[in-house]
């Protein structure tokens, strides 16, 4: 089941930032505990460190903070606030609301769990939420998946990092941000990836690469023909960073220009729906798109969901 729509309305991206906690955890260091190789690791997913530490709350604030010093806007000038996550503080309240109240935010807020998709979903929602009256949103992913993986199971313990990422979208009807988008989800393939309450991360790891990969490159190819753009005239593109090979594949069968996908899945892992906005911050801050560029963000992540979109940079 997937939807292709159009026609959001007019939006811009005015400000972004990412948190990651200080701890650095490197395939040495699970060289040292479990039956594994940095070789392995990096030839398999292509990571080689990433971060451990805070709460999904305490990295979402430092991500949103940094967003709004950006964007130039005040927390109480924020009128939505949509937190993607599958890691949350609490069962209740939702995360975004501690987020809402240590801010200063006004208006509504509320958790999204699209898994590793989340971010994506989030942005396409707040854009949408504008049609419904709402002006300034901060859309923030942030997860702490280290949390609900078992660290004694190799298969698991060294793909995953902890980390957010956030933007400022306002509403103007000067730019249309978001070109096309796709949001999709196939609930059969819950068996190959989930987390019980309490539990740790159950995945069918080569299942889930062959799946991601189809997923991909179809919801993107999805909103590339939706208006006419072709894999060569995209500018930057964020995918999820779950593994190196599979944005690899994925860039590969859409034809986009190698150089131009954003990888920083080497130095965080995999953070779920933190990945694309700290993939995203990370390249702005390089200078890496200028206005009038188009920006393809593509994930996929538990459900199976996946979500992509073709955005057109404008400050
Ligand atoms: N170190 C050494 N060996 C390992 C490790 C490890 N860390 N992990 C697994 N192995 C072993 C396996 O036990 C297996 O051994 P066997 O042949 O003796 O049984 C062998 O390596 C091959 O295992 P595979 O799982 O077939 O290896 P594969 O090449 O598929 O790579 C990986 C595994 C990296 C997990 C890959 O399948 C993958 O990236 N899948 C996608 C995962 C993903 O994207 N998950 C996130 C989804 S997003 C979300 O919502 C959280």
């Amino acid at each position: 089941m997937s939807g292709l729509r159009q026609s959001l309305p007019g939006a811009t991206i005015t400000g972004w930032a990412a948190a990651l906690p200080d701890t650095v955890v490197t395939n040495a260091d699970f060289e040292a505990r479990l039956d594994t190789s940095d070789a392995w690791i990096v030839e398999r997913t292509g990571i080689r460190e990433r971060r451990f530490g805070g709460t999904t709350s305490t990295l979402a604030i430092e991500a949103c903070r940094g967003a709004l010093k950006r964007a130039g806007v005040e927390a109480g000038d924020v009128d939505l606030l949509i937190l993607a996550t599958t890691t949350p503080d609490k069962r209740v309240p939702a995360t975004s609301s501690i987020v809402h109240a240590e801010l200063g935010c006004r208006g509504a807020a509320f958790d999204l769990n699209a898994a590793c998709a989340g971010f994506v979903y989030a942005l396409v929602t707040a854009v949408s939420m504008f049609q419904a009256g709402f002006r300034r949103a901060l859309v923030v992913g942030s997860d702490t998946l280290s949390r609900i993986t078992d660290q004694d199971d190799r298969g698991t313990a060294v793909l995953f990092g902890d980390g957010a990422g956030a933007v400022v979208v306002e509403a103007t009807p000067d730019h249309e941000l978001i070109l096309s988008h796709d949001l999709g989800l196939d609930g059969s393939l819950l068996p190959i990836l989930y987390c019980n309450h309490a539990g740790y991360i159950q995945m069918e790891g080569r299942e889930v690469y062959r799946r991601a990969v189809r997923a991909t490159v179809e919801s993107a190819a999805r909103v590339l023909s939706g208006t006419g753009t072709s894999g060569a005239e995209v500018k930057l593109f964020v995918p999820h960073q779950a593994n190196r090979r599979i944005i690899d594949a994925v860039v590969d069968r859409l034809g986009i220009v190698p150089e131009r996908s954003v990888i920083v899945v080497d130095r965080t892992g995999n953070t779920s729906a933190s990945s694309v906005p700290i993939a995203l911050t990370e390249a702005v801050e390089a200078g890496r798109v200028e206005d009038g560029d188009l920006i393809l963000m593509s994930g996929f992540g538990a459900g199976m969901t996946w979500a992509s979109a073709l955005l057109r940079w404008g400050t």
